[in-house]
């Protein structure tokens, strides 16, 4: 089976967040059993790989301008990888925007992006069973296949399916780019893609892709409810028999204490000695008193609402604030102001609470390590993958149950608990989750230590979920679903 995995990041080529990890590790997995997979992302001006014999490419985007572009046959390893090259739209500074403001012509660039890697195809006689869409920055392309391609044609038999990694981002722009991104006026309607007078791109792929899933079965369900959807339950729930969950997994090549090339010393449940030895690192790091016997939290994240900040900081703040027995690390990029509210508070407490405000592999795989706890708050969390490699790393999650992390983690009171979790997302629940943390640590360590080997023994395989991806592609083949075709 032909799949065309298309991705606004991947990693090992480009990273911001977690939907590189699913890219890289789904597309690997389904290379691994046998899959015909091609994954399409953009080569932005950071990426280093390239082919020495890239394709040129002639296409139509809408009936005036026509577009060209190189795509670079490369691989990752095992993966087959087009990296579509356009230099105005891609050899820019950061990927999505610069500065923390959003590219204004970001619907054009992966419109163009969509169109380009559907053509690939065509170009190299090579026609996908599947195209897996990504996100809103991919979720014009099965408009695309729906429309700008006659049926019978090439991609007659092409299934399209969409997975929303976040449902908070949909693309929503001004309807003036239309015309340019190759939209009939007359699709343009509140069944399809319009919102208020502008278009929404992710509810364009939402409305025309032959099947949507979410990234957790729990962020499925929220996403069917008006509270918890961001605005998607609406078209969600018209799409709701070809819409489920499929719950991501963590890549155990990358994140294994036992051989992770990132962290100083190893350590399995088995032996814990070598943790021990990379929380004294990680302190030394983070300019905090090496006192093995003080909790660590420990946290890497997006600096964006999202993850909880507006509840999480408040909360740290009354922590080391009472004084209480505890150590912070710190890691994330993101949005200044909670860069410098946290930087702010690191000056204050210099020995008690690390903070490096930045993006750092290195460091990350440190702080999974040397951590007791790993602080996940989040406001609404699709899947999560940190949560999952703080269990392998026998580092407890500190959640807040929703979406993937509700999914993940089971909270301590259960026999069968592998964290801590709370479900308000305020700031005394915030705070009573992490003081909760801090007792176990400090007055009840041997709790702590049959937990944490629990933890260390939860398995989330990438195979699981191939396995569930592959299933779902097979049904769409066999049937012909969409709303529109
Ligand atoms: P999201 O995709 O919403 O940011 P996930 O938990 O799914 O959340 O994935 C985040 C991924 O990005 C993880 O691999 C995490 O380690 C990584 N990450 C996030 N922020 C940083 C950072 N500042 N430095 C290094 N890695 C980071
Ligand atoms: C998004 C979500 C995150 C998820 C990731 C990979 O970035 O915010 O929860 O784990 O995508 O699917």
């Amino acid at each position: 089976m032909k799949i065309l995995m298309i991705m606004s990041e991947m990693d090992g080529i480009v990273k911001t967040g977690g939907l590189a990890d699913f890219g890289a590790a789904l597309s690997g997995e389904l290379t691994e059993r046998g899959y015909d997979v091609r994954v399409a992302i953009p080569r932005y001006k950071d990426v280093v790989l390239s082919s020495p014999d890239p394709v040129p490419l002639y296409f139509n985007l809408n009936h005036y301008q026509p577009y060209g572009c190189l795509v670079h046959p490369v691989k990752l390893g095992p993966i087959a990888v087009r990296l579509i090259e356009h230099h105005d739209f891609f050899s820019r500074d950061g990927i999505y925007g610069y500065d923390n403001y959003s590219y204004p012509d970001n619907v054009l660039r992966y419109a163009f992006f969509c169109k380009a890697a559907l053509e690939d195809c065509l170009h190299s006689q090579w026609i996908p069973d599947i195209v897996h869409c990504n996100d809103w920055q991919t979720a014009l392309a099965p408009y695309y296949l729906k429309e700008h391609y006659p049926d019978p044609g090439p991609f007659g038999q092409t299934r399209s399916l969409l997975t929303i990694h976040n449902g908070e981002f949909q693309g929503k722009t001004d309807r003036k780019w239309l015309d340019a991104i190759g939209i009939r006026p007359d699709r343009f309607t509140s069944e399809l893609m319009e919102e208020y007078g502008s278009l929404n791109p992710l509810k364009c792929g939402i409305m025309y892709a032959d099947a949507i899933n979410a990234v957790s079965p729990g962020y499925c369900r929220e996403l069917l409810l008006p509270e918890t959807s961001h605005n998607l339950w609406h078209y969600l729930n018209k799409r709701k028999d070809h819409f489920q969950g499929i719950l991501n997994g963590c890549d155990y090549s990358q994140w294994d204490p036992e051989t992770d090339p990132f962290i100083p010393h190893h350590f399995s449940p088995r032996d814990m000695t070598g943790k021990g030895l990379c929380k004294t690192v990680l302190q030394k790091r983070m300019g905090l008193a090496e006192k093995k016997e003080l909790p660590l939290l420990g946290l890497v994240s997006r600096l964006a609402a999202q993850k909880g900040f507006d509840y999480l900081i408040p909360a740290i703040e009354r922590l080391l604030y009472e004084d209480t027995p505890v150590q912070l690390a710190l890691l994330g990029s993101g949005e200044p102001e909670y860069g410098s509210w946290l930087h702010h508070l690191q000056q204050r407490y210099p020995r008690k609470m690390g903070f490096v405000n930045g993006y750092d592999n290195g460091l990350s795989h440190l702080i999974e390590a040397g951590s007791d706890f790993f602080m996940m708050p989040s406001l609404f969390e699709p899947c999560g993958l940190n949560q999952l490699y703080s269990l392998a790393y026998g580092t407890l999650p500190i959640i807040r149950e929703t979406g993937g992390l509700k999914d993940t983690v089971v909270p301590l009171g259960r026999d069968d608990a592998t964290g801590i979790c709370f479900s308000s997302p305020d700031t005394y629940s915030c705070f009573h989750g992490l003081k909760q943390a801090v007792s176990l640590y400090n007055d009840n360590r041997p709790l702590y230590l049959v937990v944490q080997q629990r933890a260390m023994g939860q398995l989330f395989t990438w195979q699981e979920s191939a396995e569930k991806y592959g299933k779902l592609y097979q049904k769409l083949l066999e049937e012909h679903p969409s709303m529109t075709g």
